[in-house]
């Protein structure tokens, strides 16, 4: 038994946890794969377990009333997994007839448009920490919006801690809720746990949807209080510590909304030939780190960012000579499974599954197949940089852009405009055993290139970037110094259309001294053609 305690709204509360808890959950022995409906109560007897509960169940509108203009609100959703779906989507319409903004925290990007439907009718005055929706990133990038762009792993230390404005309403989807009224949550964590357990009320978006072979998926484990906080007990990534659903006062849970509302699948393009050329270049460093001896065939716990790239990288490996991989990631996608179904990978933790419309209806179809190898958890866990740095993980992030000294922008084109955020991919960078950043050389048509001279905002400083990789090649900026780090970036990563000016741009900034050499006239020079031209190469190079 481990208790663990957690500072709550105002006052200081313990939370005594049984760590594990005995399973299965006694209210589900045979955990149906569908809701029973008790005609004389009217009731899912299955998902709610906690009968006194059952007279809580109310339509999306009236449960969303308890929500004001003005309030903090915190909502599940990480990366489109898992999002309260209909609760929002009321909002949204009554913003439309009245005054209602609101501070929307989220564990990270929403699916179901509902970013986007809460920009549209003006409902959100500020969003934390995450976003990837282009109608609320236009409404950011005319601050409309104030956006927070935070370390996933940070929020809700920030909100235990009084940092920000305390959250009024938990809006958080499940599976069910135990007869001591626990929350069992849907395809990710993210914030829910902190989010429910902070708030003063909560409203559960029970998803019939989802299947209750999710139960036992979940791994809740809050943090003990600082400044005495004890180390958190995971040494691998398949260790279990925490409790299978939130634990939570049921007399807080106001309202409760059945809905039947399947996630949005992610929109991942398939690999490339240049996606295809990134992930051999880390496979072929990868076979020369364990030929040195530095890391095993099992390679060390991999992390992978979300998006098209970072998914393709990880399916290269289905190829590769490395076997009994494990994940220790915030966003398992597609590739998690695909290395499952290969025998590659042994274990994947991680706080959201987000997959492909077809992918996602064969593993939530067959989820009992891959159950004992998998564990979601609180982001502030799957991100926590202890945890990253004792397991030493391999991390794998996508940057918009890199410099030749090896900073990265993975947020901001052009220095002013937010693309989706910092996410995770600080929290793994600063701290792993080895920190990749992957893009491809040159975006739009080869109108950007991706190398860039200095970047124009920087996420990942020199300081945290170990390996950048490109279609191109790959620099080891290990141990080097910035000079030594210009010619690799150049010579490796960049692509040939760009290299010329680049070699021009060193040569002038060399001429001019310095430890990180650079002429700070032109070091943006790039960044204006394109905004002048519509291209960083020089007019008659982009004609040829
Ligand atoms: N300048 C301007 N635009 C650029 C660019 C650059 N240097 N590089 C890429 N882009 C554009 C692409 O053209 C594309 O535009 P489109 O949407 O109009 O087609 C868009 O950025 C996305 O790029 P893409 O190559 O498709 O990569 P992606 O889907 O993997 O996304 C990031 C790349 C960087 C935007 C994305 O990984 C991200 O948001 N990262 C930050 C968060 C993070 O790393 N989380 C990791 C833990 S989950």
């Amino acid at each position: 038994m481990r208790p663990c305690a957690s500072d709550m709204h105002g006052a200081v509360q313990t939370l005594h946890f049984a760590c594990p808890l005995p399973r299965p959950l006694p209210f589900c022995p045979s955990a149906p794969s569908c809701a029973i409906w008790d005609k004389e109560t009217g009731m899912y007897r299955d998902r709610i377990g906690l009968t006194s509960l059952w007279g809580k169940v109310v339509g999306a509108e009236e449960a969303a009333m308890h929500i004001k203009d003005g309030m903090v609100v915190g909502m599940s959703g990480f990366t489109r997994a898992g999002d309260a779906k209909v609760v929002p989507m009321a909002l949204a319409e009554r913003a439309t007839e009245e005054k209602l903004k609101i501070t929307l925290m989220t564990g990270a990007s929403l699916g179901s448009d509902i970013d986007k439907t809460l920009a549209q009718a003006g409902c959100l005055s500020r969003r934390i920490p995450f976003q990837a929706d282009p109608t609320l990133r236009k409404s950011i990038n005319a601050g409309e919006v104030m956006f927070v762009d935070q370390h996933l792993s940070e929020t809700v230390e920030m909100l235990r801690s009084r940092q920000m404005a305390p959250i009024d309403v938990a809006v958080i989807e499940a599976v069910a809720i135990t007869p001591e009224g626990g929350i069992i949550p849907t395809t990710s964590i993210g914030n829910s746990a902190s989010f429910a357990i902070l708030a003063e009320k909560i409203i559960v978006e029970i998803n019939l949807h989802q299947s209750l072979d999710l139960i036992g998926l979940h791994d809740v484990y809050i943090p003990t209080r600082r400044p005495h906080r004890e180390p958190i007990p995971l040494v691998t990534p398949s260790d279990r510590i925490g409790l299978p659903y939130i634990p939570v006062d049921p007399s807080k849970i106001a309202a409760i909304v059945i809905t039947e509302k399947n996630d949005s699948s992610a929109n991942i393009a398939p690999a490339d030939a240049e996606t295809k050329a990134i992930a051999d270049h880390l496979i072929d460093f990868f076979r020369q780190e364990v030929r040195k001896g530095r890391i095993g065939t099992s390679l060390l716990p991999l992390q992978a960012g979300i998006g098209s790239i970072a998914n393709a990288v990880l399916g290269g490996f289905i190829d590769s000579p490395f076997h009994d991989l494990s994940m220790y990631s915030e966003v398992l996608q597609d590739c998690t499974f695909d290395l499952f179904d290969s025998g590659k990978l042994k274990f994947a933790s991680g706080s959201s599954i987000t997959l492909s419309g077809p992918r996602g209806k064969e593993v939530f179809g067959n989820i009992g197949k891959y159950k004992d190898r998998l564990v979601l958890r609180p982001q502030e866990v799957s991100n926590h940089p202890e945890v990253i740095r004792r397991l030493g993980l391999i991390c794998i992030n996508t940057a918009l852009e890199a410099d030749i000294y090896g900073n990265v922008n993975s947020t901001h084109v052009n220095a002013s405009m937010m693309m989706n955020g910092i996410g995770g991919s600080g929290d793994f960078a600063r701290n792993a055993y080895l920190s990749v950043f992957v893009t491809k050389s040159m975006a739009k048509d080869g109108r950007i290139s991706s190398i860039v001279p200095m970047v124009t905002h920087v996420d990942h400083c020199e300081h945290d970037v170990d390996i950048i990789v490109t279609e191109r090649g790959l620099a080891d900026l290990r141990g080097l110094a910035p000079r030594e780090r210009a010619n690799l970036m150049i010579e490796h990563c960049m692509h040939p259309d760009y290299r010329d000016l680049a070699r021009d741009y060193l040569k002038d900034a060399l001429g001019r001294g310095g430890h990180t050499p650079h002429v700070m006239e032109r070091a943006f020079e790039w960044h204006l053609a394109f905004q002048r031209t519509g291209s960083m190469l020089p007019l008659a190079k982009a004609a040829e």
